[in-house]
């Protein structure tokens, strides 16, 4: 498969991610699809709670599934959500991403055909790594 088909091949798979998203308290449904370097697919969907800060968003529900099956390096992950708008992922999802992936490849998309696209290294720059540590 070509790649220029790859991102509309996982903006589909983030949208069917996002059916299944748990989202009654926000309203915000969100889906992930995660690509491996080895091209292995995972996907993720928000999971809220009624104790709202232990929710978890898309993207880490689908890091932890790649990080479950052993697969810890992702090139491309794909958000979809129902605004208007492209969204880009929240701060702590980044966070969570540039442990795994640095230089990764992020595009959002909606359900009306907009896209936007990041890299990490932008949407977090100077970010605290597993390196970090080595310096204290
Ligand atoms: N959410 C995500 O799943 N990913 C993001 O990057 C931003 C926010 C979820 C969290 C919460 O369930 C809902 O969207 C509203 O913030």
């Amino acid at each position: 498969m070509k790649k220029v088909d790859e991102v509309a091949r996982e903006c589909e798979r983030a949208f069917a991610a996002m059916e299944n998203a748990y989202a009654p308290y926000s309203g915000f449904r969100v889906g992930a699809a995660l690509v491996a370097e080895d091209g292995t697919m995972f996907s993720g969907c928000n999971v809220e709670n009624s104790a709202y800060p232990s929710g978890l968003c898309a993207e880490r529900a689908a890091v932890a599934a790649a990080v479950t099956a052993g697969m810890r390096s992702y090139r491309l992950i794909v958000v979809a959500t129902e605004a208007d708008e492209p969204t880009p992922p929240c701060g702590m999802c980044r966070q969570v991403l540039v442990e795994f992936a640095p230089d990764l490849r992020i595009v959002s998309c909606t359900r009306g055909g907009g896209r936007a696209e990041w890299k990490l290294s932008d949407l977090l720059p100077h970010p605290f790594t597993p390196r970090s540590l080595e310096h204290a």
